[in-house]
């Protein structure tokens, strides 16, 4: 069966909340992500925009560590995700005591109306479901909406896998970060941890990190 984005996401997001099985990759993804940025010398973003936020697993986590975020932007093209994401979140921003502009859309980032820049633009395994004819376009966009950081969480393999389900692509994202003129540098830190072999977890995924350049 052929990939229609729009479809597949409406589909499967009414689904997809009961359907989440909670495990030692998303354990490990999301410690990685929270120590990576809070080791991030200008740790003090306060504006965030999310891209694909799903029932709004990373939006909580977020919320919860960073009592410096005042505004928060979760998109996502599934209305199911997004009140469901509502719900989720909604008793971590009953227990912030500073003020906190919360805002979900139902929006693809295609057709999302870019109206300001944001601290932090996060997209975690949301990337790797866009079409390969619109990732760079995609990227881009998401760049021109930041003023310090992009970060997105995506499966990515070297040399790339021959096999995959056709929702999954395994894009270039160091090479589309790096041939954007408003990108200064790239990282990338692999979601990985080494132990014995028992204890090892390789989620096979990546956090990708574009510093943006200051603006004068
Ligand atoms: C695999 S889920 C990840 C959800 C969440 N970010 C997380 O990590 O738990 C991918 C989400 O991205 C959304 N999505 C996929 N493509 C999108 C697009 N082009 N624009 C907005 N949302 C999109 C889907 O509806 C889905 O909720």
């Amino acid at each position: 069966m052929s990939y229609v984005p729009q479809e597949y996401w409406f589909r499967h997001g009414k689904t997809y909340k009961e359907e989440f099985q909670y495990n030692k990759k998303f354990e490990l993804q999301e410690k990685i992500l929270i120590e990576y940025l809070k080791n991030l010398s200008v740790s003090s973003f306060s504006t965030v925009f999310e891209l694909g936020c799903g029932f709004g697993r990373i939006t909580k986590l977020l919320l919860s560590n960073f009592s410096n975020i005042t505004e928060y932007v979760a998109i996502d093209l599934s209305p199911h995700q997004i009140e469901n994401a509502k719900e989720f979140v909604k008793p971590t921003i009953e227990t912030r005591q500073q003020n906190l502009n919360i805002n979900f859309m139902v929006s693809s980032i295609q057709s999302f109306q870019m109206q300001k820049k944001y601290d932090l633009v996060v997209a975690s395994e949301v990337l790797m479901h866009v079409l390969p004819s619109e990732i760079e376009d995609v990227v881009h966009k998401l760049v021109s909406m930041s003023n310090e950081h992009v970060v997105n969480i995506d499966w990515y393999e070297e040399p790339p896998a021959t096999k995959a389900a056709p929702h999954n692509f395994i894009h270039q994202y160091e090479k589309i970060y790096v041939n954007l003129s408003q990108v200064n540098n790239v990282y990338r830190i692999p979601i990985m941890k080494k132990g014995s072999w028992l204890k090892s977890v390789d989620a096979k995924q990546y956090l990708f990190h574009a510093l943006i350049k200051k603006t004068q």
